[in-house]
């Protein structure tokens, strides 16, 4: 499901959005597009002693990221991971990781090497790309494989890692906790935007979607929770395999992998399997969670088109640290009893965000902002708070409030990622779209933008185009007014 950033640049230009790609600081020009060589050779990945027989006139690196400007050495070139089947082993009393890790991938180009996202701190016993023992090497949080022959453009081919470790979190450039988050009883595992590589290797860039398998192996006492269906659960020897298969293509900062000592319920909701893991110590708040998930599937259903995936449910940790919830895909994970806001918000996630998934990061509000929006209308239907009020009192900061400097299209990089103008600045421009365009066509535009782009990307520049094409106005100075300009927005 891997789309080119060099797509999204090229749209960039013809709209009033800043080619944000070109003119990042730090930023590089799409690393994965095939005949950018000069910008594969400069990874540094392999000094001349790793590989010499590799370092021809034919050497033919996979870039080592995929080129988006706020994370720029997050994801990988010259390949497309389509599965990945995660075999684990986790002890949370020892710490310890165990796992196997098989990636089937179909290379984009020919393929004299190429990466995998994975922190250095887990040890990697041996790599294969089909059946042969690879070299390898760690540079930074890269993964180096060179497979014994290289493999030619175009083809499919699986890659094994075996690796182990003590996995830990990683602190964002925000502050948050995200990876392998350590919880009394297990992991609290949440990898928005770069976690992942901090239990697995892949290519971590959202662009690059993929369906998995996950056979999670805990000691009796604890439960795994991942992604998808839970297709079996086996025990023997004092452990319990739990195996999980999520069927449609998923983004890697939306996987979760979770661990604690859950009461599990297996249950349907409307005719949707609904797969909910409960810590002990918020089962009384949390009893009738199952239960709320109908009403805000179907509500927005109705306005958004069908719930996109197989399955759904939750995670309820108990790990107030975190401080966050996360929309992992299928299964929105919480630190504690989500109340109507949060669970509407990460439910409406399941649309914006995991089925349509932004092609680069700075695109975020296409996830914040919409879900900050489905927020608003779920409290006005349930009859908590008036739609008008919630748009009113977002609107009410005085114009010369910080608030209004931050444009939701491109927040400023790593660290604004989840400022609060990304989410209620952008479920404000929603609002004002839908009172330009009225109800009718607004509601017209938010379907079709995910029957368009359900299981892949799309960036700000695909909204405007969209929303232009469904209303027939004109919008771009609507949209640089509400997204762009670091300023208060008239009505
Ligand atoms: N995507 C989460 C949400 O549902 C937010 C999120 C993920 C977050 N990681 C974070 C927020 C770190 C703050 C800090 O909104
Ligand atoms: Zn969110």
């Amino acid at each position: 499901m891997k789309r080119l950033l060099a797509l999204t640049a090229v749209a960039a230009l013809t709209l009033p959005f800043p080619p944000a790609v070109a003119d990042a600081p730090g930023g590089q020009s799409p690393a994965d597009a095939p005949g950018a060589p000069g910008l594969a050779d400069s990874s540094g990945a392999q000094s001349g002693a790793d590989a010499p027989g590799a370092q021809s006139a034919a050497d033919s690196p996979g870039a080592q990221g995929a080129g988006d400007p706020y994370f720029p050495a997050q994801g990988n070139g010259g390949y497309d991971a389509r599965h990945y089947d995660l075999a684990l082993d986790y002890d949370p009393g020892t710490r310890v990781l165990k796992g196997t890790a098989t990636i089937s991938a179909h290379s984009t180009q020919t393929l004299t090497r190429f990466n995998l996202d994975l922190v250095r701190s887990l040890t990697v016993a041996s790599v294969a790309v089909d059946g042969t023992k690879a070299r390898f090497t760690r540079q930074a949080d890269e993964l180096v494989v060179t497979p014994a022959a290289a493999i030619a453009k175009g083809k499919a081919f699986r890659v094994v890692v075996a690796y182990r470790g003590k996995p830990t979190h990683l602190v964002d450039p925000d502050g948050s906790k995200e990876g392998w988050v350590r919880t009394p009883d297990g992991v609290f595992n949440a990898n928005e935007p770069q976690g992942a590589k901090t239990w697995y290797p892949g290519n971590h860039h959202m662009t690059d979607k993929a369906r998995y398998r996950f056979a999670v192996t805990v000691p009796n006492g604890r439960v795994a929770v991942a992604n998808g269906e839970l297709v079996s659960r086996n025990t023997t020897m004092g452990r319990t395999t739990y195996v999980w298969t999520a069927k449609e293509p998923m983004a890697s900062y939306l996987t979760t992998v979770s661990i604690g000592a859950f009461k599990l319920t297996d249950t349907k909701v409307g005719g949707l399997r609904t797969i909910v893991a409960v810590d002990p110590a918020q089962a009384a708040a949390a009893k009738r969670l199952v239960r709320r998930h109908g009403p805000v599937l179907a509500y927005f259903s109705g306005l958004f088109g069908p719930y996109p995936f197989s399955v759904t449910g939750a995670i309820v940790d108990n790990a107030p640290e975190v401080g966050y919830a996360l929309e992992t895909q299928t299964r929105p994970i919480y630190p504690n009893n989500p109340d109507d806001a949060l669970l509407a918000h990460e439910l409406a996630h399941q649309w914006f965000g995991n089925a349509v998934t932004p092609e680069r990061w700075q695109d975020i509000w296409l996830n914040e902002g919409f879900a900050t929006y489905a927020e608003w209308l779920w409290a006005d239907k349930r009859g908590a708070t008036r739609l008008s009020a919630a748009f009113a009192n977002a609107y009410g900061r005085p114009a010369d409030d910080a608030f209004w400097k931050t444009p939701p299209a491109d927040p400023g990089g790593a660290k604004k990622l989840f400022d609060d103008a990304v989410y209620s600045r952008g479920a404000m421009t929603l609002h004002a779209l839908r009172k330009k365009v009225g109800d009718k066509v607004f509601f017209t535009i938010l379907r079709t933008w995910v029957s368009d782009h359900k299981y892949g990307n799309a960036a700000t520049a695909d909204f405007v185009a969209l929303s232009e094409k469904v209303s027939g106005e004109q919008l771009d100075a609507f949209f640089t007014a509400w997204l762009v300009k670091p300023v208060k927005p008239a009505l």
